[in-house]
């Protein structure tokens, strides 16, 4: 089935932005660009001829740059006939608060405007835009032609049916999406990487690792695991037969131990649940020993690649 979502306009093409071209290209979409800066247009063509290769096995995908992508001098001549808008310029509120303005009194009135943004809120990004109920976050990883992360986080103003629309685009692109049910600052992914990456400098501060030690800390314990099963399935196999409950009963007191400079909320007994039932659904009537196998078998396989890849 064609995709109503056709023409799009990037804005801002400096890492982010050439990563959702390349996305896109590959994805036979046709794209107007705008970014002020003249060295942009070196980064994105040196990009293209590095990632080609790779992307057109990946993709399965021939693309037709000519065809396809389009520089413009001005938002006003990238975003007028867009679909979809993808905004990319620095993480600065200001800064976007004005160009998703300037986009919105350019751009058709049901076009799509997404905004990168690593952890602003949606509801202060549409604050000045025109019919703001087509305003979100569409929040990627890097590189976005190859993770399918991507956060969509609706502001206060921003309508069901855009998220939906926007839902099924980037489905369509081959991404896994996450809606968020409200806004929060930094979302989901980076609240939890920034947790690590504060830690991580606290670390550092006071002398206790370098920062290979953090990194090897994570590539070959954690990071290989959560690559698979993220922290709340991966702590339920840490409880044995009992699964996450007895995670619970025998790691909850540790959350009092000052093993981290956050501070962790009460373990009530409404958390817990939410806890143990979450991952109840995410077993998907698993058992623990079943989990165990798959887990075993995949980091077998991902150490050979580590062995492979490792710089
Ligand atoms: N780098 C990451 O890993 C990452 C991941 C996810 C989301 N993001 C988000 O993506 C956005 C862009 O980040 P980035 O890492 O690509 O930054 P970047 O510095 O690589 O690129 C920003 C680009 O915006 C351009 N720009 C500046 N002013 C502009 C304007 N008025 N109009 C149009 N373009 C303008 C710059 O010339 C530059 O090319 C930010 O909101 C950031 O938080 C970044």
């Amino acid at each position: 089935m064609q995709s109503s979502i056709n023409k799009i306009a990037v804005v801002g093409t400096g890492v982010i932005g050439t990563g959702w071209i390349l996305r896109f290209l590959f994805n036979k979409k046709h794209i107007k660009i705008f970014d002020p800066s003249d060295k942009q247009k070196k980064f994105l063509l040196d990009e293209l001829k590095r990632t080609s290769p790779l992307l057109k096995k990946y993709y399965k995908n021939n693309i037709n740059i000519n065809n396809q992508l389009k520089f413009c001098s001005s938002i006003k001549e990238a975003v007028s006939d867009a679909d979809l808008i993808q905004e990319n310029t620095p993480e600065n509120e200001k800064l976007k608060i004005k160009i998703i303005k300037e986009i919105s009194i350019h751009t058709k009135k049901n076009s799509i405007i997404a905004s990168s943004s690593s952890g602003l809120l949606p509801s202060r990004i549409q604050s000045k835009a025109k019919n703001p109920e087509r305003v979100l976050i569409a929040h990627p990883f890097n590189p976005v032609y190859l993770l399918p992360l991507v956060e969509i986080v609706p502001g206060k103003k921003t309508a069901k049916k855009i998220i939906l629309k926007a839902n099924k685009f980037y489905t369509k692109i081959g991404m896994k999406t996450l809606i968020l049910k409200k806004e929060l600052p930094g979302y989901l992914s980076d609240r939890l990487q920034e947790s690590m990456w504060r830690e991580s400098l606290h670390i550092i501060n006071e002398g206790f690792a370098s920062t290979k030690d953090l990194d090897d800390a994570i590539i070959y314990g954690p990071g290989l695991r959560w690559s698979l099963m993220g922290t709340f399935l991966t702590f339920h196999l840490a409880g044995g037969e009992m699964g996450m409950k007895h995670m619970l009963e025998q790691f909850g007191p540790a959350l009092k131990l000052p093993w981290t400079k956050l501070k962790a909320p009460k373990l009530t007994n409404s958390l817990k649940k939410k806890i143990i039932e979450g991952t109840k659904i995410q077993s998907n009537k698993k058992s623990i020993k079943n989990l165990a196998n798959l887990r075993d078998n995949f980091l077998i396989d991902l150490q050979k690649l580590l062995k492979k890849y490792k710089a």
